[in-house]
């Protein structure tokens, strides 16, 4: 069983879709891998460090990929990963799927059996697999750290001889995974924190972590979770009722850290120009959804913009990837956790369950087309 691991092509991408612990683990069970030289040096891991771990490496992606069975990445792959990817090959990585469907057509012309990580299902049974979990915690993290570095003033309260310095107030907007996260971290730092979802489901989460919940809690707030556990996108008269409440309380806040995603839709706008304006001068806000259409009205994507108020707008790409070394441990992790359960341990060979729920929540392409139901082509549906 021949696995290969690749640098990732976007320049965004600090991540590496193996460590040398999921190699040791996956040697166990049979696999040999070849990982491009210096696939993993933007996540504090040296070609050395795998070849220790039993990895051989190769000089370029496409000697990587030679002959491989499986391929483990963190993006799609493009199209010369692609063409050179052996046939019937494995795939797995995150394979941001929707709207894109030449590139699924083009994996699945190439014969790759490719698998979307994201599309995991949140059972129990899948925890251990899940990316979006993973990775939106550290994501979530992180928002606080790139805050807490942007505002010009301490976050805990301070008594001091020379003065007592006041705790920073900080507002997260969405208590999803990452909310979750953003509200540990910043009560961590000594924060005075608030939270708001538009999940009832969250109010308790964010009272448990010693928060305090703003939210306007009407019928349709109360009914406001699909039976998935994501959000629903809410009526215009709720978003306006939401609107009015978090307009006074922006104004009071030191930070804003927004996180609000609605599965296939654009991010929810959470904050007009209006309410960035109206806080003070030094204010920072970090919109984690940018990517996504953002929840920050001037938010920019890869920027950190200041307002004509002085309010900074933090809008990095790919946070997770922020911190690598951490998210690519996870990754790697939540790859072996499923690459696992594909493997025959007796026979140390792959033996793919076609049939598994995961296998079939997660596969886009294979035998030469898109097999995923949420993907097929137009013409072919009736
Ligand atoms: P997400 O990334 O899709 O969205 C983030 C948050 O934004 C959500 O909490 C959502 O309710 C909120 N939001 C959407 N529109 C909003 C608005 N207008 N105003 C304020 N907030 C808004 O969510 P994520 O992090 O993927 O979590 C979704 C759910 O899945 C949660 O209930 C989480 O606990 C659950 N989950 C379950 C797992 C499992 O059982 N294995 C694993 C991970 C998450």
């Amino acid at each position: 069983m021949r696995i290969a691991v690749i640098t990732e092509s976007d320049p965004n991408e600090t991540r590496v879709a193996a460590t040398p612990e999921t190699v040791k683990k996956l040697a166990a069970l049979g696999a040999t891998f070849c990982i491009e030289a210096g696939a993993g040096l933007r996540s504090g891991i040296t070609d050395d460090d795998y070849t220790a771990a039993g990895a051989t490496i190769a000089k370029t992606a496409k000697a990587a990929l030679k002959d491989a069975e499986v391929v483990l990445k963190v993006r799609r792959p493009n199209a010369a990963e692609i063409a050179a990817t052996p046939k019937g090959a494995l795939v797995l990585a995150v394979m941001d799927p929707y709207g894109n469907d030449e590139a699924l057509k083009a994996m699945a012309d190439a014969g790759l059996a490719t698998f979307a990580m994201e599309l995991m299902p949140r059972i129990t049974r899948a925890q251990v697999m899940d990316v979006l979990s993973s990775q939106a915690n550290l994501a979530g993290y992180r928002a606080v750290i790139d805050a807490a570095e942007e505002y010009g003033r301490a976050l805990p309260m301070m008594m001091t001889a020379a003065g007592t310095v006041p705790a920073a107030r900080i507002f997260i907007m969405g208590v999803g995974v990452a909310g979750l996260q953003a509200i540990a971290t910043a009560r961590r730092l000594g924060a005075v924190v608030t939270a708001t979802d538009v999940r009832p489901a969250t109010k308790e989460q964010v009272e448990s972590l010693g928060a305090k919940f703003v939210a306007v809690e009407d019928d349709e707030f109360k009914q406001a979770e699909t039976s998935g556990g994501y959000a629903k996108e809410m009526s215009k008269e709720y978003q306006a009722k939401q609107a009015a409440l978090v307009a006074s309380h922006i104004a009071k806040q030191d930070i804003v850290i927004t996180t609000a995603l609605i599965p296939g839709r654009p991010a929810p706008k959470l904050l007009s120009a209006e309410m960035v304006a109206s806080m003070r001068q030094g204010s920072v806000i970090v919109d984690l959804a940018v990517e996504r259409g953002g929840n920050v009205v001037g938010a920019e994507p890869g920027k950190v913009v200041t307002t004509a108020n002085g309010v900074k707008i933090v809008g990095h790409l790919n946070v997770p990837g922020r911190l690598a070394a951490t998210s690519s441990s996870l990754y790697a992790k939540n790859l072996f956790s499923f690459l696992e359960t594909m493997i025959d341990k007796n026979a140390k060979a792959l033996a793919v369950k076609w049939d598994d729920e995961l296998v079939k929540a997660t596969n886009l392409t294979r035998d030469g087309a898109v097999v995923h139901p949420n993907f097929q082509p137009a013409t072919a549906t009736v």
